[in-house]
């Protein structure tokens, strides 16, 4: 296995599975869900279900990862070799490809708005004729192609430049920058003259608006922005070193991401309240909407700007990245390929099911409001793979560790590095709380 890759070094790991978590799902995806379920309601179950379901099994899968030094597949195959474990690893790597679809659609639109606010589309721009400019971006339908195109091309080229020469590298310098620009775009936000009621609707909880939905899009939302339930963190865990402290790593990633997420919620919500749009009605596009008039307000916005969406593109990449290695390190590690046909192959399959995701938001008018489940293509993909897919990979992760595996050997695989004076605590999280959570919230969605 010596020719795996490795860290360079543990916060190499770290920047790379922070890099691999805080990506659209902190800055497009929160922000929506959050919007969609009722802003304060919706931020409280989320970070009880960062910190009580998702950080123990962020746990168990970079710890999982580094003992096998495998793939998902692999991983589980190495403990326990039957067709329902390979299964389990298997439809993580089939959710890998599903995500790394419509995401790269969505990442593809941080490109475009690039452009665009380079070319000057934004200055003097009011909420009307943002939401217009957004309508007429993603009814192109050939624009929307090539974007997504250039989008999974750039992540095929990480990719197969391998482990720390391509993904570690890329991180170091670009998530400090993307944090400074957040926080001028943040007191920029809350000093909006309307922005209090965005604030209010964010952090005032009206528990009436608690519903199945809202904790199952919470839950799935923490496991999405972690990037848990589908083998990326066993997969990167697999490329850490056998002396770091996997605790203290994991609280890091955590931490981080969770910032950026509340970060992300203190911009867009007084953004979008001070333009006078219901939360309700947001759609995947309300970030793209809400924005633009932002920088139009904001000193030097005209730098800002340009410079948000290549940071954003950039934390895109940095994630599609780690959604695209998972099936790469599964076909390297049990089919023998070499790196660069895996990345190739499989991103070109991603590019070809993210087509109705990027046709989905105007081009193509039946796939904007799919029959029964009446929402557009994008977002139905969206809370299949990213979070009823994600959720059940969770549950079974959670399983695998605590009972097949057996806790206490994860815990020894831990305590090889570090000392882990919560072992006590994740033991009785990963073995019963967590799981009976996940399949409790499940069960209440479909119930
Ligand atoms: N967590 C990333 C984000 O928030 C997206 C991501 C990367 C992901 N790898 C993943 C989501 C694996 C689910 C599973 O943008």
């Amino acid at each position: 296995m010596a020719n795996r890759g490795n860290w360079n070094s543990k916060i190499g790991f770290i920047l790379a599975a922070a890099g691999s978590a805080v990506g659209l799902g902190n800055l497009w995806r929160f922000p929506y869900t959050a919007g969609n379920n009722g802003g304060g309601a919706f931020l409280i179950c989320y970070l009880l279900s960062v910190i009580i379901i998702a950080l123990p099994v962020l746990i168990a899968e970079i710890t999982l990862g580094r003992f096998t030094q495998k793939n998902p597949v692999g991983a589980y195959q190495t403990i326990r070799n039957t067709w329902l474990w390979k299964g389990v690893g298997f439809i993580g790597v089939a959710s890998g490809f599903m995500i790394l679809s419509f995401y790269s659609v969505v990442a593809g639109w941080t490109v475009g708005y690039f452009t665009k606010s380079v070319r000057g589309h934004f200055i003097g721009i009011t909420p009307t004729i943002a939401k217009e400019q957004f309508g007429t971006f993603a009814a192109d339908s050939l624009f929307q192609l090539v974007l997504l195109s250039i989008f999974i091309l750039l992540t095929i080229y990480v990719v197969s430049k391998g482990v720390s020469g391509g993904i570690e590298k890329y991180s170091k310098i670009l998530m400090p920058m993307l944090l400074g620009i957040l926080l001028l775009m943040l007191i920029r936000s809350l000093t909006l003259k309307g922005a209090s009621e965005g604030v209010e609707f964010y952090l005032n909880p009206d528990f009436s608006k608690i519903t199945a939905k809202t904790i199952v899009a919470a839950m799935g939302q923490a496991f999405f922005s972690l990037s848990l339930g589908m083998g990326t963190m066993i997969t990167y865990g697999s490329y850490l070193s056998k002396k770091d402290n996997i605790p203290s790593a994991a609280a890091w990633v955590v931490g981080i991401d969770t910032l950026v997420a509340i970060m992300a919620g203190f911009i867009i919500f007084p953004a979008l309240f001070s333009q006078g749009m219901n939360p309700a009605d947001w759609g995947p596009g309300a970030m793209f909407e809400a924005l633009p008039v932002l920088f139009d307000k904001m000193p030097l916005g005209m730098l800002f700007g340009p410079l948000f969406f290549l940071l954003l593109a950039i934390a895109a990449l940095t994630s599609t990245i780690s959604i695209l290695e998972v099936p790469v390190a599964y076909f390297i590690d049990q089919k023998g390929w070499g790196r660069k046909k895996a990345a190739c192959i499989i991103g070109a399959i991603a590019l070809l099911f993210g087509i109705p995701s990027a046709l989905s938001q105007g081009a193509v008018p039946a796939l904007g409001k799919l029959p029964l489940v009446n929402t557009d293509f994008l977002d139905l993909w969206n809370f299949i793979w990213g979070n009823l897919s994600l959720s059940i990979g969770a549950l079974m992760v959670a399983i695998f560790v605590a009972y097949v595996w057996k806790s206490q050997k994860a815990i020894a695989e831990i305590r090889g590095s570090s000392t882990f004076k919560l072992a006590p605590l994740w033991e009785v999280l990963i073995k019963y709380i967590s799981p009976i959570l996940i399949f409790i919230i499940l069960l209440g969605f479909f119930l």
